[in-house]
């Protein structure tokens, strides 16, 4: 649709409309016909027009102006900082020739407009269509705003389809990963250009066309700029005071670390030519832009999300590892036995992550992944998420830890108390382990028995951890108190609670759904015999619904556990439930701890949760990952399975087609040459884009039957590259078994 279209039917609808101009008719030939006395041609009296146009507004009509756009923001500056901007008067200043669009004028009327000048003035909005579709779509909620509003005109025909009306919002007009471009106006077309070209070097680029440079879009900005490596600013306007000023300055004030490349005017005159001459004199074409871009990244030699040639080089894990055994310093390497070396194909995997952002992590050697492990459950919304950094930031300004409470610990514990079903009193320590023990000593104290009744991975503890081969060091009488039951199996829960049972500990679900009626029965047994029921959510809190497993199945334990997902990587752990259960805690059972109350884990916590509800991130997740489950169901390779719940599944390999662990092994190795992090889980987080999961799929989609093809030669062993992965200690469907023996 054309501009001129546009503005008659409005200024046709509304008799408050007069559109006017300074000898400057181009685009709005026909309507001194249609309009009659509401049209006004002032001659070359630009000042004179805008206060004109002032004294209009203010006995109610609505003038749209029109002129070029250096004649407007310099020489009409004045009145318009004055006349409009000072009262807030609904006039539409047009810009023609806004930066520099021009098809050779003369230097005088081809002078950039000042948007510097421009967002200095006070209410005044500046508004920078891509095209004219985007300007005509734009036009009704520009007239309609009361406010004054400078619009860069452009009658270049539509790029893309335009999604968004709203001025005041951004598009997306191209997806991306590894580099966003923001930019407006005529410099769209030019990025898309470049994108194209650096898609052809395996970089992907997303384009963000701002749009609204006052009001800016900020929320936009920070999201589309965190979730890649660089932010181009790429604009038709001196660097200092337009686009790229606004940005630092955004980043700036909410404390935002960037890799930042401005892409503006050199700060002197450019040569009047015509447009295709001033954008390659001035370094603003596709080629030019994708150039300056591609020396800014200057990425080491690492692999990337991409079909790499080769496996990564991984020299720097590989040395790290070695100072790491090095007589005997870490042993066992790792912290976290799910990051550890056994879960990833020796000599092929990296063993070291240096940083993260978005769903993509780099080793340390400078190779980038696609991460679908996020920390082993902790990064719920993407690594590096602003928000949550923000807050961290916004904090740590203010201390870490106090030698008093802080209020966050009462901010958060009513928060939770808002978010969980159940959850009447909140307690707050570092780690999974830290709550799911606190919760078995506190059942114990309520109930006065001693039993406890377990089925899941539940820590490192003694109590739990005993149920295991791994229970050197536990002492005998600890062991004894403590067995399991099977997942969804009623019969072995009736068997092993009985009246010395202190509770039921579990995961509400790992990766195999409760049965009908499993967890209302389990809840009724234990309330029958006197048992308390404890859930231990470190998985599906926050994920299966913000509300947990509670929320999602309508079944409300005792008391809850809740670590991994509520701070988007802080350690921090939240032990909820009964008040009059949880009233122990006051002082008869002890659980008091130094970093209990750090406020850096708080202040993130309470912004991820705001996220997770803000973004209904549970249902995003849970989307995405049926589309994934269904995904690869539709490859139709029997030997693998995809269970779990929506937002965290695995691909399983069936025993009967062959090893599973070579299976594991085989697609872990070739997911990583192709850029993909993968420990057989898909543990999604909100920064996972549909795009992410469908290459995911693509990758899926020539692995599987390369698989498949082994395991019919039975090769599959003498395909691997490297040393296999290890069993996972912490077994996917039966967990360790230790049923009660019988007394
Ligand atoms: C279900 C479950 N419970 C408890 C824990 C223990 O948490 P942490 O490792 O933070 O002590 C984990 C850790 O993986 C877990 O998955």
């Amino acid at each position: 649709m054309s501009y001129e279209t546009e503005l008659t039917r409005l200024s046709l609808t509304d008799p408050r409309v007069i559109v006017m101009t300074a000898e400057n008719r181009a685009a709005i030939r026909s309507l001194p016909a249609v309009l009659g006395d509401r049209f006004v041609d002032v001659g070359i009296c630009e000042q004179t027009m805008i206060g004109m146009a002032a004294g209009l507004a203010l006995r109610g009509r609505r003038p749209v102006v029109h002129a070029l756009a250096a004649f407007l923001t310099m020489r009409a500056y004045e009145f318009i900082r004055t006349d409009l901007g000072i009262p807030g008067l609904p006039v539409k200043l047009v810009g023609y020739v806004p930066g520099f669009l021009s098809e050779g004028n003369g230097p005088t009327h081809q002078a950039l407009e000042d948007v510097a000048i421009m967002r200095g003035i006070p209410n005044l909005e500046v508004f920078c269509p891509a095209d004219e579709d985007d300007l005509a779509a734009a036009l009704p909620a520009l007239l309609a705003s009361d406010r004054p509003t400078y619009i860069r005109y452009t009658n270049r025909p539509a790029i893309v389809p335009h999604t968004v009306s709203d001025p005041h919002r951004a598009e997306l007009v191209a997806e991306g990963r590894d580099v966003a471009i923001f930019t407006h106006g005529l410099l769209v077309a030019e990025a898309l250009r470049a994108r194209e070209l650096l898609a052809a070097q395996g970089i992907s680029a997303r384009v963000v066309s701002v749009r609204s440079l006052k009001p800016l879009d900020e929320e936009a900005i920070l999201t589309h700029g965190s979730a890649t490596d660089l932010w181009v600013i790429l604009e038709d306007h001196f660097k200092a005071g337009g686009l790229f000023t606004m940005v630092a300055e955004l980043l700036v004030e909410r404390g935002v670390r960037a890799n930042v490349l401005p892409i503006a005017l050199a700060e002197r005159w450019f040569r009047p030519a015509l447009l295709p001459d001033v954008l390659r004199t001035e370094g603003f074409t596709g080629e030019a832009i994708a150039a300056r871009i591609v020396a800014r990244l200057d990425r080491p030699h690492g692999n990337r999300v991409a079909h790499n040639a080769r496996d990564p080089r991984i020299a720097a894990s590989q040395s790290l590892w070695a100072r790491s055994q090095d007589r005997g310093l870490i042993p066992a390497g790792t912290q976290t036995l799910a990051k550890g070396p056994g879960q990833y194909v020796d000599g092929i995997a990296p063993k070291y992550l240096a940083r993260g952002r978005g769903a993509r992590v780099w080793d340390v050697d400078g190779n980038e992944f696609l991460d679908m492990t996020m920390g082993v459950g902790p990064i719920s919304l993407g690594y590096a998420y602003p928000a949550v950094d923000e807050a961290i930031r916004a904090q740590l300004d203010d201390g870490i830890t106090f030698s008093l409470m802080h209020p966050l610990e009462v901010d958060v514990a009513e928060l939770l108390r808002r978010t969980i079903p159940g959850a009447e009193a909140v307690r707050f320590s570092k780690t999974g382990c830290d709550v799911t023990t606190a919760a078995v000593r506190l059942a114990r104290a309520f109930t006065g028995r001693e039993r406890v009744v377990c089925c899941g991975y539940h820590g490192w503890h003694d109590w739990y951890i005993s149920v295991t081969d791994r229970n050197r060091g536990i002492p005998r009488g600890t062991q004894e108190l403590v067995s399991t039951i099977a997942y969804n199996d009623l019969a072995s829960v009736l068997e092993a609670v009985d009246d010395e049972t202190a509770c039921v500990i579990l995961e509400p679900m790992v990766f195999e759904e409760p049965r009908s009626g499993f967890l209302a029965e389990l809840r009724r047994i234990c309330s029958d015999r006197g048992a308390l029921l404890v859930f231990d959510e470190m998985w599906t809190g926050f994920r299966l619904a913000l509300g947990g497993a509670q929320a999602r199945f309508g079944v409300v334990a005792d008391l809850a556990c809740f670590s991994k997902a509520m701070a988007n990587g802080m350690p921090i752990s939240a032990l909820t439930g009964r008040a009059d259960v949880m009233a122990l805690l006051a002082r008869d059972v002890f659980f008091f701890t130094t970093f209990g109350g750090e406020a850096l884990s708080l202040a993130a916590a309470r912004a991820t949760i705001g996220e997770l509800a803000a973004r209904s991130v549970p249902e995003v997740l849970a989307a995405r990952g049926r589309r994934l489950r269904e995904g690869i169901s539709a490859l139709g390779f029997p030997f693998v399975s995809v269970p779990g719940m929506d937002a965290r599944t695995m691909l399983a390999f069936d025993p009967t087609a062959g090893s599973p662990l070579e299976m594991k092994s085989y697609v872990q190795q070739e997911l990583i040459r192709r850029g993909v992090l993968w420990t057989g889980f898909h543990n999604l987080s909100y920064s996972h884009t549909d795009s992410d999961l469908d290459y995911l799929l693509g990758c899926y989609a020539e692995i599987l039957p390369s698989l498949a093809e082994k395991l019919t030669r039975g090769s599959v062993a003498s395909a691997l590259r490297g040393k296999p992965v290890e069993p996972v200690f912490r077994k996917t469907t039966q967990f360790h078994t230790k049923p009660r023996r019988a007394s």
